[in-house]
């Protein structure tokens, strides 16, 4: 690519009309003044290869992967990161000169990044993380916590058989729980996330209890519509400190607005409302 040529990056899925992405990467673009641009590409299944081939000769540097293709482009990519591998899909494609696909995953660098910006002293060390859910999100913040130093993973799942999965992945630092005991393990957790989409607009709310919860307890949801789930207004209304999933969103956008686009972008108090409203 010509170093004179626009930079045009966007996001590829289907259905795409309700993709934040676009919102997101442009008030970026505007805020730093880039000339560059993100669109939205609705491709299915069927076009997904022939899409991954011709973008690159169209100038896209990069792009962001929704559903359904998450875990399918993972094949089609000639180079896949080791925390890609691990979660079992991506959600950042860049493509190199030669149309090369370099196929990453942000989303537990997101969550990990909202945590630490929500409760900036959290602490990995301070005691077990509980996780509600065992789907593809789940083992994304598994990773993440992990990662950032958690030792002991409590995990419980409506199918137990998802979370027993995770444990012969992830090994002996996560314990299983079974759905109905998600009570008992919330109350030996420092940090709790709920991962499943109860609590989602249009969904049954996460009926957990959280009595008991400290203060000290961290508390996240990684469910942004509504911003407060009932799950996140219980644990505030007990005293837990509570981090809402809006900006994990934000923060998994930001290394691929970096490559593509050449700037570190801010996710701040501006950015939330710009998507929000959009
Ligand atoms: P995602 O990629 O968002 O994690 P997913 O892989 O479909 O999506 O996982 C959805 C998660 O929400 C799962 O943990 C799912 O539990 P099951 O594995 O038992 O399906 C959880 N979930 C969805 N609806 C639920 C419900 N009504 N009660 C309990 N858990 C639910």
């Amino acid at each position: 690519m010509s170093e004179h040529r626009i930079p045009l990056a966007g996001v590829i899925g289907s259905p795409i009309e309700h993709s934040k992405s676009p919102a997101l990467h442009g008030h970026w673009l505007k805020r730093y003044g880039i000339k560059g641009h993100y669109i939205p590409m609705n491709i299915g299944h069927e076009n997904l290869e022939e899409a991954l081939r011709s973008l690159p000769k169209m100038g896209i540097v990069g792009v962001n992967v929704t559903i359904p293709h998450k875990e399918t482009v993972l094949s089609l990519a000639d180079s896949v990161t080791d925390r890609a591998a691990i979660i079992g899909a991506a959600n950042t494609l860049t493509f190199n000169g030669e149309g090369k696909i370099y196929a990453d995953n942000t989303d537990g660098y997101g969550f990990i990044e909202n945590l630490k910006q929500g409760v900036p002293d959290w602490n990995p060390k301070a005691g077990p993380a509980a996780v509600l859910g065992a789907g593809g999100a789940s083992r994304a913040v598994i990773a993440s916590l992990l990662d950032a130093g958690v030792e002991r993973i409590l995990l419980a799942n409506r199918t137990k058989a998802r979370s027993e999965a995770l444990k012969a992945e992830f090994g002996a630092r996560i314990s299983v729980f079974d759905w109905v005991h998600a009570n008992t393990m919330i109350a030996e957790a420092a940090t709790v996330v709920n991962t499943t989409a109860l609590g989602m607009e249009g969904s049954a709310p996460l009926n957990v209890s959280l009595e008991g919860l400290t203060p000290e307890t961290v508390v996240t949801d990684i469910v942004y519509a509504p911003l407060e789930t009932e799950f996140l207004k219980t644990a505030r209304e007990v005293g837990c400190r509570t981090v809402d999933g809006l900006g994990m969103l934000l923060f998994q956008a930001a290394p691929g607005f970096e490559r593509w686009f050449g700037h570190r972008p801010e996710v701040d108090e501006d950015l939330r409302q710009a998507v929000l409203s959009a």
